[in-house]
């Protein structure tokens, strides 16, 4: 969580930092600040958006400067309020700092500089550490790149840091433990930030530090990247980012959640391009075929993620046991991580993530990696670290997804599981070639099908407007369909504030139908391939309590729309499948829902898209 910006250079600071960090909103959007260097240091800083901060930036002389940093906050330690905000700025006045992480030992750190006579405006962990640095370079005369070492040695936690001297402002330094930070190259110039888009209209050149590598960067001259333990020199890997500047606006949309939703059918696309083959009865993923004797003798699959992704793997253990005949578990990371799970020789460890930087997927990894596991990330941003610590694994291809509430990254991590399923199946000989070819048939005409159920946008706005004052929400769905309900629920509370629950339909009896009277929506995934007769009975359970019912129901269903206040058609699919279609209304209806609530869609309150804290 939080987002960082930093540039040195030739040209303004303020534009570049401005702009990138409101890129970078996603990532936390509490409280912002922002620091140049020109003749002096300014900094100011406030709880709220970017965009406050902005109009805290009046005059030309406050926008001065050819280096500087910035940030969006999301709260970990301190309210978010003014003084809490980043950046902080060491005693003397010289060092100014932006941190993204938990210093876990920052309270006898701070005791120990207060012994020292320091003082302390905020309640950060960060103004500790800025503190430290300070105190390094003191006590040891050594310059900033130096003491930042020092300094990281001595603490314990996770951190991005940006941090420079004021008395030396022709340098900056980072260092990363656990929360990501990119370096874009220009000519003469660098921008720093917590992922590539605040720089992408700049510069096509980046590299990513990795975990324990801080970098000392100065106008004109090479970075200078160390390992933070033990200072060993690390050579740059500068790789060429593939990402556009469209890919990271809104494109006519309102809100990104919507643009997001509807690239679905273009994403998927992507997701399948080069990999799912018709004409040639083939699937091609090469992080299966460079590791195929270890999916074939795979005895279990272990899917780790969290909120979206871990209902995307949810779907993915009925893909596989259904197809591949492959047992599977889905934990949640922040579960595994801190359990002893017992972890076999032919066990496969996936963990699935958009962001790759999910912090409790990352623990968990680490863990798998200790007992030896194979790992095979199912992830969308290249180049993130979920997928570069693990051993192999397949990208989603999704680009980047913007909104918090996670839409085409559901899908395409689905996708990749379809496919990966279905070549196993065709692999192991667990589906006959004739069902292969249905299926494979089936998985190419998806962005089609995707395309279609989306027409279905102007109905579903007037279903929203229809339930837009519940105060609760159920929903409810079998087999493949059990993980879309429990998706639909989490997309309607975390952008709307209803309160929501999914559940397997069957369980309703055992608790959830007490609370079901003539206010309470009740959202059904009905269609007709899976246990339509039983979903069904549900659906008069409800009925016969006076709750409401909205169906997502196959093309032409009679039977169902005989008995709901509402339903939503969808496209004929296989089971299997279904799960692509059925999630869109759901994202469409919570989506409206939000809007016509007045809620902030893109940016819920409390969230923040990538969870890089425990
Ligand atoms: O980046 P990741 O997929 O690892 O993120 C996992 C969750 O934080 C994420 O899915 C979250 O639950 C979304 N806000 C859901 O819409």
């Amino acid at each position: 969580m939080c987002g960082i910006v930093g540039y040195i250079g030739q040209r303004d600071a303020f534009p570049i930092i401005i702009n990138g960090l409101k890129r970078l909103e996603y990532r936390g959007y509490d409280s912002a600040g922002l620091a140049l260097f020109d003749q002096e240091l300014i900094y100011k800083k406030t709880k709220g958006k970017v965009a406050d901060l902005e109009q805290l930036f009046k005059s030309v002389e406050d926008k001065k400067g050819q280096i500087g940093l910035g940030h969006t906050r999301w709260a970990t330690h301190g309210e978010p309020n003014d003084i809490n905000a980043h950046p902080h700025v060491s005693n003397s006045g010289n060092l100014v700092i932006v941190h993204n992480g938990i210093i876990e030992n920052y309270e006898p750190i701070k005791q120990t500089l207060l012994n020292r006579g320091y003082q302390f405006n905020s309640d950060t962990d960060t103004e500790v550490l800025v503190n430290l640095i300070e105190d390094v370079m003191q006590k040891e005369q050594v310059g900033l790149g130096k003491a930042v070492q020092i300094a990281l040695n001595e603490v314990v936690g996770a951190y991005a840091i940006v941090v420079f001297n004021r008395q030396k402002p022709d340098e900056i330094v980072m260092a990363r433990l656990g929360s990501p930070l990119a370096i874009g190259i220009g000519k003469d110039e660098y921008f720093i930030a917590s992922d590539a888009t605040p720089f992408i209209e700049f510069t096509k050149n980046a590299m990513y530090l990795e975990d324990e590598q801080m970098a000392i960067i100065k106008k004109g001259k090479e970075p200078d990247i160390r390992n933070i333990k033990d200072d060993r020199k690390i050579v740059p890997y500068i790789q060429e980012l593939q990402m556009s500047l469209d890919q990271i606006e809104k494109g006519g949309y309102e809100h990104f959640m919507l643009k997001e939703i509807y690239e679905q059918p273009d994403v998927i696309r992507d997701t399948m391009r080069g990999r799912v083959l018709p004409e040639q009865n083939l699937i091609k993923l090469s992080g299966i075929d460079n590791h195929l004797n270890k999916f074939l003798n795979a005895d279990r699959m272990i899917m780790i993620g969290a909120g979206t992704s871990w209902h995307a793997g949810l779907v993915g253990e009925y893909l596989f046991e259904e197809l591949a005949r492959i047992p599977v578990e889905v934990e949640y990371s922040s579960e595994f991580r801190y359990r002893n799970p017992i972890i076999k020789e032919n066990d496969i460890v996936i963990p699935i993530s958009q962001s790759g930087e999910t912090a409790d997927t990352l623990a968990a990894i680490k863990l798998a990696k200790q007992k030896n596991a194979f790992i095979y990330a199912i992830c969308n941003v290249v180049g993130s670290s979920i997928p570069r610590e693990s051993d192999s694994g397949t990208y989603t291809h999704a680009g980047p997804e913007i909104g918090v509430a996670s839409t085409k990254a559901f899908t395409t991590q689905v996708m990749v599981m379809a496919m990966m399923a279905l070549k196993l199946a065709k692999e192991k000989g667990t589906i006959s070639m004739s069902e292969y070819n249905m299926y494979l048939s089936e998985l190419a005409s998806m962005p089609e099908k995707i395309e279609k159920t989306l027409q279905t946008d102007l109905y579903i706005q007037q279903v929203a407007h229809h339930y837009k004052d519940a105060t609760n929400a159920l929903y409810l769905g079998r087999g493949f369909n059990f993980p879309v309900a429990l998706e639909g629920a989490l997309k309607l509370k975390e952008i709307s504030y209803i309160h929501a629950e999914g559940y397997p339909a069957a369980e309703m009896k055992h608790g959830p139908i007490a609370l079901i009277d003539e206010n309470m929506p009740v959202f059904v995934i009905a269609t007709k391939k899976g246990q339509y007769e039983k979903v069904i009975s549900n659906i008069q359970e409800i009925k016969s309590r006076k709750g409401k019912i909205i169906a997502i129901v196959t093309e032409g269903d009679e039977q169902v729309k005989n008995l709901a206040d509402h339903v939503i058609e969808i496209p004929e699919t296989v089971e299997a499948f279904t799960p692509l279609l059925a999630t869109i209304p759901l994202q469409l209806l919570s989506y409206y829902i939000a809007v016509y609530r007045g809620c902030n869609v893109d940016q819920p309150r409390n969230l923040a898209k990538s969870v890089t804290v425990e």
